[in-house]
C-alpha cells in the first residue's frame, strides 16, 4: 500500500489557488524570524502615532517601502531599516504589541511551532531593561499558547558589529531566561564587521550553558566567512548560507554533517542578492542533498509570510507536494523541539496530508 507521502507525490495541484489551499493546511514550523521584522506598517503606524511624534517620518518611510516593493539597496541598507524599526519599540508594552500580533499571523497560516529571534543585542543597545521587556513578551506568548495551537520558543541574538562583550553579555540573558522558553544563542548582522572568530569563545560558553546555536552566515556572496562560522562556532543550524552554493566542499560538509540551512528566497532578493528568483541557490543546494529549511526572516520588511515562501519554491524551482512536506519535515527535524514534541509534530503532518489528499 501507498503511503500518505507517496499518495501525495501523485497529488494533482490543477491552479495556483488550490496548492496555496494545500499549503495552508499543513502544519508548520519556522526557525528564522525576527520579531523586529514582523511588524506590519500598520503596526508601525500605531507604534509611532500612540507616541505623537515620529508619525510624519513613519508615514514617509513605510509609503518609500511600498513604491520600491520592500526592495533594500543592499543588506546594509536593509539592516539599517530594521535598526529604523526597532527604535520605535520604546517600551515593554510596544514589544508586547509586536508579539501579539506576530503570533496572530503565525496562527492564521496553521504554523503551530515557532522559534522567534528577538534581537537582544539592539535592546541592550538602546538601554532598556531586557528582562521587563522579555517579560512582557513572555506573557503575551503564555496567554497566546494558551488558547491557539502554536508553540514559541526564542532565539536571543546579538549583533555581530557589537563585538565580544557584548555577545557575552546577550548571552547571560539568554541563560537566565532558558526556562522561559529561551533555547537557542545566535549572532546577526554584519558578517565582515563582527567575524567569527571574535565569537569562539561564547559560543563555547553557549554550549555550556546548554542552550541551542545558530548564526547568521553565508548571506552574501562569499563563502569564506561561512566557512569560518561553521568550523569556529559550530553551530546546529545556518540562518541563510546559501554562500555555500559557491563552494562545493562547503556543500559537502552541510551534507554530510547534516548542518540545516534556514533559507529565506524573498529576503534575499530583497535586500539584492540576486534579481530574479530563478538565480536563487536553493535547488542546486538542494539537489545536492543539504537539509534545507525555508523562512521568511523578516516577513513584514519583505511582503511575505510561510506559506508565501512555500509557494514561491513552488512557483520558481517546480517543487511539488513531495517537496514542500520534505521542506516542513526538515523544520521539524531541523528545530531545537524536544524529541516527543517532534514526534508529536510529525504525526500532525501526516495526518494534514492524509487528509488533504483528494478521493
Ligand atoms: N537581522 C535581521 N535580519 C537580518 C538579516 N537578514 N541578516 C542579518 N541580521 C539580520
Ligand atoms: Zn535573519
Amino acid at each position: 500500500m501507498q503511503n500518505s507521502f507517496a499518495r501525495l507525490a501523485a497529488l494533482e495541484t490543477d491552479s495556483a489557488q488550490s496548492l496555496e489551499s494545500w499549503i495552508h493546511a499543513l502544519p508548520k514550523a519556522e526557525l528564522h524570524l525576527h520579531l523586529e521584522g514582523s511588524i506590519q506598517p500598520e503596526t508601525l503606524r500605531e507604534l509611532s502615532r500612540a507616541k505623537g511624534r515620529l508619525e510624519q517620518e513613519t508615514e514617509v518611510w513605510i509609503r518609500q517601502q511600498e513604491e520600491r516593493n520592500f526592495r533594500y539597496g543592499s543588506l546594509s541598507e536593509f539592516l539599517n531599516a530594521f535598526k529604523l524599526v526597532s527604535l520605535l519599540l520604546e517600551s515593554p508594552s510596544d514589544y508586547a504589541l509586536a508579539t501579539e500580533r506576530l503570533l496572530q499571523a503565525l496562527a492564521s497560516q496553521n504554523v503551530g511551532y515557532a522559534e522567534i529571534t528577538l534581537s537582544a543585542g539592539v535592546i541592550l543597545w538602546k538601554k532598556q531593561s531586557l528582562p521587563e521587556t522579555f517579560e512582557a513578551i513572555c506573557e503575551v506568548a503564555r496567554h497566546f499558547e494558551s488558547t491557539a495551537p502554536l508553540k514559541v520558543r526564542w532565539i536571543f541574538d546579538a549583533v555581530r558589529q557589537f563585538g565580544t562583550d557584548h555577545a557575552r553579555e546577550v548571552l547571560g540573558w539568554a541563560r537566565m531566561f532558558r526556562d522561559q522558553g529561551v533555547v537557542a544563542f545566535g549572532i546577526g548582522g554584519d558578517e565582515e564587521r563582527g567575524p567569527a572568530e571574535l565569537f569562539v569563545d561564547v559560543y563555547q560558553e553557549a554550549r555550556g550553558y546548554g542552550l541551542h546555536c545558530t548564526a547568521h552566515a553565508g548571506e552574501g556572496h562569499n563563502p569564506a566567512g561561512m566557512r569560518q562560522a561553521i568550523r569556529l562556532l559550530k553551530p546546529e543550524r545556518i540562518g541563510h548560507g546559501i554562500a555555500a552554493a559557491r563552494d562545493p566542499e562547503m556543500i559537502r560538509l552541510l551534507r554530510d554533517n547534516e548542518i540545516p540551512l534556514e533559507v529565506c528566497l524573498t529576503s534575499n532578493l530583497c535586500t539584492g542578492l540576486f534579481d530574479d528568483v530563478q538565480n536563487h541557490p536553493l535547488k542546486q543546494l538542494w539537489d545536492a542533498g543539504v537539509r534545507v529549511t525555508l523562512n521568511t526572516d523578516d516577513p513584514a520588511m519583505f511582503a511575505t509570510n510561510l506559506e508565501g515562501e512555500l509557494a514561491l519554491a513552488a512557483r520558481a524551482f517546480g517543487f511539488g507536494p513531495t517537496e514542500i512536506i520534505k521542506l516542513c519535515q526538515n523544520a521539524i527535524e531541523a528545530s531545537f523541539m524536544p524529541e516527543d514534541e517532534k514526534q508529536e509534530f510529525r504525526t500532525k503532518l501526516r495526518q494534514a496530508a492524509d487528509r488533504s489528499v483528494p478521493g
